[in-house]
């Protein structure tokens, strides 16, 4: 039986007695229940796009990610493409709303607000998770209460019918899915339609390829490190809580970043994969809510994400190699090349060698609203952020959260 308990803990923020008495008992169990021993990897993870828009944000993450583009698959209301790397990162499940006027779940959670309603169709989803008994998962976690799509829900979305789908969380809106698969097997999504190569996204593929290679960057980019959502001030707790209960993943800890009135809260695998193989999950919170906010006046840059976006995913950060190019840090020589194409980036390059890693974060995409955060480490450093480094970051990512006062009306779902 594997175990979740025990692990060192990092980080400087301290957590409610309720959330340390229930963190224990919760891994407790669910180790004991066989969970933690079937619950994998994170095996893939699921953007949805506007009409019109995946071909663009296949380009943009060809160039800015070691994503490749292998096939779509053509169901009635969506567009699904899978983008991989190799069989040991996840997949990348890039899904197009064909219809303007498509109205689902997913539409209502960005129509609540008012930055998600500008791309109404575009958000992350979730991760699907590997693993052994995909019945036997459902039938546990049903019985702890938590909630899934069925088989004709799943049908209706366009969702693969190979995997079991959460309801979306209350504190992050994402979704958790399970997908069986032993070693050998490949990763396969099914039903989802019609499956082939489409000659307009290849070729925007190898386009932007033939760039990456060209700018001398395809080797330094490498898979995904960690995932950040973001979440309400109040949910910072329960969200880590329920994240747990649905993985194998323990709780790292968390970090204060008191200039920014906002805390980093990370979740890591307690198997001995690499984040390349499993990314961390991080979950920012602002420190206190909005309601109090006009009494101390303090930044509040998560906060106000959430109430311009809801909770959802803020960035995806990928790792670069660690090293040198053309007399500089990799990460310097990557930020550099893509800014050149004109691919905007909200601050310089932040961190030191001597603090152990060096981090950007570029402008949200206009294709998914997702910021790509590249990180290089040095040496064995093990952290995920310097303090110092996550208030800048912090700080340069709220300079694009203003506070939406006057929301835009809906757009109609049928005109
Ligand atoms: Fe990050």
């Amino acid at each position: 039986m594997m175990k979740s308990t025990g692990f060192a803990r990092s980080g400087d923020k301290s957590n409610s007695e309720f959330f340390e008495i229930y963190l224990e008992r919760l891994l407790e169990q669910r180790d004991h229940s066989g969970l933690t021993d079937m619950i994998g990897s994170i095996e893939a993870l699921m953007i949805t796009v506007e009409p019109g828009n995946s071909i663009k944000y296949i380009e943009e993450l060809s160039l800015m990610t070691p994503y490749h583009y292998l096939v779509t698959l053509d169901a009635p209301k969506h567009l699904t493409h899978i983008l991989r790397i190799d069989m040991n990162s996840p997949d990348i499940l890039l899904r197009e709303v064909k219809n303007p006027d498509y109205y689902d779940i997913f539409r209502s959670l960005n129509d609540l607000y008012p930055a998600g309603m500008q791309r109404p169709h575009s958000r992350y989803l979730g991760e699907i998770l590997r693993v052994s008994d995909r019945e036997h998962v459902l039938e546990l976690q049903q019985a702890r209460e938590f909630r899934f799509f069925s088989p004709e829900s799943l049908a209706t979305l366009d969702l693969p019918s190979n995997v079991s789908i959460s309801k979306p969380s209350p504190y992050t809106h994402n979704v958790v899915g399970y997908m069986e698969r032993t070693t050998d097997e490949a990763r396969v999504y099914h039903p989802l339609g019609k499956c082939s190569i489409l000659p307009r996204v290849q070729d925007a593929y190898e386009k932007a390829k033939e760039l990456q290679a060209a700018l001398n960057i395809s080797d330094l980019i490498l898979p995904i490190d960690h995932l950040a959502t973001r979440v309400y001030s109040q949910n910072r707790e329960a969200a880590l809580l329920e994240y747990l209960a649905l993985s194998s993943y323990y709780y790292w800890g968390s970090y204060d970043i008191v200039d920014q009135n906002s805390s980093t809260n990370v979740c890591k695998s307690v198997r001995n994969v690499p984040e390349s193989a499993s990314p961390a999950k991080v979950f920012t919170a602002n420190n206190l809510p909005y309601c109090v906010n006009h009494l101390d006046r303090l930044p509040s840059p998560t906060e106000t994400f959430v109430r311009n976006f809801g909770a959802r995913l803020h960035h995806i950060a990928l790792s670069v190699k660690d090293g040198e190019r053309g007399n500089k840090e990799n990460i310097e020589f990557v930020v550099e090349a893509i800014a050149n194409q004109g691919k905007g980036f909200l601050l310089d390059v932040v961190g030191s060698r001597e603090a152990g890693l060096k981090q950007v974060f570029s402008q949200a995409s206009e294709y998914s609203a997702l910021i790509i955060e590249y990180v290089q480490r040095y040496g064995d450093f093990q952290g995920f952020f310097t303090r110092e480094n996550v208030a800048l970051l912090t700080e340069a990512a709220g300079t694009q959260e203003v506070n939406i006062t006057h929301p835009t009306t809906p757009p109609t779902t049928s005109d």
